[in-house]
């Protein structure tokens, strides 16, 4: 048998004595008394009784071998500054945003938003609030005041980090002004903003007594040292909102100690980076991936993290290449959609730079095309690692794992089942397992390994209810469908929910439909992931007007476009936005009620729209049909 076969058997058929083995890649301040604790399915409570903290594993363990290596390197490209932390340095800084957190009143179980532009100072916060023990809860910066009001009413926190500003192709982004509109909206809004200020809104308005300056807070405490508070394994790290079906976003709640060890053991089998080594994680800290391989993984390890403020073509399509080359990256980890784009771009952008140290490329979060694959393997002459996981399970389930065995990878597959994950491919209605080559829904037989969600926030009932409650068997469905041919590769055909994938970033259509419904003037909507050859989807939206002589004309329906989209930008944000608004008088649905969405995206895609049988009203998906033409010819 191969050598990875033998230790994934390993993993699935003695889960404890294989995870006990991986634990010892932490530090414990206190060691585990049982490794599993799996009494109340589907609740699994790993190295029950154990403490540590993740902030120490991630920077104070490394004090003694490597205090002057650097940890963090910064490059910004949108405003030119760069700037290194050795982990002497960000110990320091961690320390300092510590004692300015606590002496705000913050303290170990306390919530505290991170709503932050990519700065050092963002993972400093992160990094303060574990060493407190306090639950961060990082929301991306392209999200907009009112989906930000919606995860700080969820998670009710003590307080909020933000920045004046951030930027984006050299636009600036007023953060602050966001979090502004965000409190005004919330119903439990925090009694403190700790605003990092970079100067970039100078006209940025400041409420007295509530908005606190960090400059001035960090200055009072400069030698501060604040002890890391020990945590039981399974006392939640952090929170990170999600997409589903439903409007409303799931705050995915991780643990300590299981995160620690299978983020440990991932930097070892999976990305194969060495203590001392440097990795480049092109993503940003409000999405999972930034978390687990900008922040935690590469720290963790003992490596030297590259945060990057930026686009890849800004200033010219070889910046990420030349940041390779600076600082000698030996793994490299970004998404599909930055390699379509660079793709696009001359071919002499790949060329000006000596790539040599790079080892590996790793691509996640959503389908990696052939012949995108082929491309940058071409042209990087280096491995190119698909991996396929989720912001539940914040680490890979399916992926190749060359530290153990570099087995052949095939394109268009993210290889094999990851240790730890006990995969099966169910049948979408009798839950019977498929056979070689046939679609079926990927789940994972539980318990869940360490590092993945414990529960939802607050919630554990939908926890239960949206995971583990789809077949007639307890079974943790990950949502997606998937093949497995007869080597054993796996391949991700596209999710079986309502959420959508726009250049990796996953979104709910329902929420998108929310957010198209504030405007005033929307009767109804349907919006729909459409097949994008640069971001993987677009966002199309079919919607009916209540006042229909707003659009009878060109430049009605052309201005009621516009607003729409102004809308979602501002309910959302515009990651958000439609790339196009079609407008109808009505929308294909069952006679029960229930949006048709997947006959509107076939006939977007140009497929056919399937079984019409329970459609209500046939003209409606006629007025679809004729759209899309009218749209294609345009
Ligand atoms: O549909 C799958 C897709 O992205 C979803 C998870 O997105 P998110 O929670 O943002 O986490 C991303 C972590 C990398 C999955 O349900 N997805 C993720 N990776 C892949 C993928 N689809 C195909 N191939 C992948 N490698």
């Amino acid at each position: 048998m191969g050598k990875y076969q033998d230790f994934y058997r390993h993993s699935i058929e003695n889960p404890e004595a294989f995870w006990a083995e991986q634990a010892k890649l932490v530090d414990w301040h206190h060691p585990f008394g049982k490794v599993l604790d799996y009494g109340h399915p589907p609740f699994a409570k790993w190295f029950v009784g154990g403490q540590t903290n993740l902030c120490h594993n991630a920077v104070d363990r490394h004090l003694a071998t490597r205090p002057d290596q650097k940890a963090l390197v910064y490059i910004s490209t949108e405003t030119g500054q760069e700037a290194t932390y050795t982990y002497r340095e960000l110990h320091a800084e961690i320390n300092r945003f510590a004692a300015v957190l606590r002496a705000q009143g913050v303290e170990k179980g306390d919530r505290v938003i991170v709503y932050m532009p990519m700065i050092p100072e963002a993972i400093f916060a992160m990094l303060a609030c574990a060493r407190l023990g306090a639950v961060h809860s990082v929301v991306f910066g392209g999200f907009a005041s009112a989906s930000l009001a919606t995860r700080i009413d969820d998670a009710r926190p003590k307080l909020m980090v933000t920045a004046d500003a951030g930027m984006r192709g050299g636009k600036t982004i007023p953060y602050k002004h966001l979090v502004d509109e965000a409190l005004r909206l919330s119903q439990h809004p925090p009694q403190k903003v700790v605003i990092v200020n970079r100067g970039l809104d100078k006209g940025m308005p400041l409420i007295h007594g509530r908005d606190l300056d960090y400059a001035s807070l960090r200055a009072q405490h400069m030698d501060a040292q604040i002890d890391p508070v020990w945590l039981e394994s399974s006392e939640p790290s952090y929170i990170l909102y999600t997409s589903g079906t439903t409007g409303k976003p799931k705050g995915v709640q991780r643990d300590t100690g299981g995160y620690a060890v299978a983020l440990a053991a991932s930097m070892r089998h999976i990305y194969t980076g060495k203590a001392g080594e440097t990795m480049f994680t092109s993503s940003d800290i409000g999405w999972v991936v930034g978390h687990s391989y900008i922040v935690y993984g590469p720290l963790i390890n003992g490596m030297t993290t590259i945060v990057y403020e930026g686009l890849p073509i800004r200033p010219d399509p070889a910046i990420w290449w030349k940041i390779v080359q600076d600082n000698k990256v030996n793994v490299m980890f970004t998404s599909p959609t930055a390699i379509r784009v660079l793709k696009k771009q001359p071919a002499e952008y790949l060329h000006q730079h000596d790539v040599s140290s790079l080892r590996s490329l790793y691509l996640a979060g959503e389908p990696l095309d052939e012949p995108t694959a082929r491309w940058i393997a071409d042209a990087l002459k280096v491995n190119i690692i698909d991996n396929y996981w989720q912001t539940e399970t914040g680490w890979p389930i399916l992926s190749s794992v060359p530290e153990v065995e570099d087995l052949p990878r095939k394109f268009g597959s993210p290889s094999f089942p990851v240790y730890g994950f006990n995969l099966k491919l169910l049948h979408e209605s009798t839950g019977q397992e498929v056979g070689v080559s046939e679609k079926g829904v990927l789940v994972v037989e539980p318990p869940l390994p360490p590092g993945c969600l414990s529960t939802v926030w607050g919630d554990d009932k939908r926890f239960v209810n949206t995971y583990f409650s789809n077949f007639n068997q307890l079974v943790y469905s990950t949502f997606d469908w998937a093949t497995r041919d007869k080597d054993g590769y796996y391949f991700i055909l596209g999710r079986t929910d309502d959420v959508i994938n726009v250049a990796g970033h996953r979104l709910g259509t329902r929420e998108i439909e929310e957010a198209v419904s504030a405007h005033p003037n929307i009767a109804e909507v349907a919006v729909v992931g459409v097949q994008d050859d640069i971001k993987g989807q677009a966002v199309m939206a079919f919607a009916v007007v209540k006042d229909a002589s707003r659009t009878s004309s060109a430049e009605g329906l052309a201005q009621m476009e516009k607003e729409v989209m102004a809308t979602v930008d501002k309910e959302l944000g515009a990651i958000a936005r439609p790339a196009k608004v079609h407008f109808v008088t009505a929308l294909p649905k069952t006679r029960s009620g229930k949006l048709l969405r997947r006959s509107m995206q076939a006939l977007a895609e140009g497929r056919d729209p399937g079984d019409l049988t329970t459609l209500d009203d046939p003209t409606s998906l006629e007025q679809i049909r004729n759209a899309i033409a009218l749209w294609k010819n345009a």
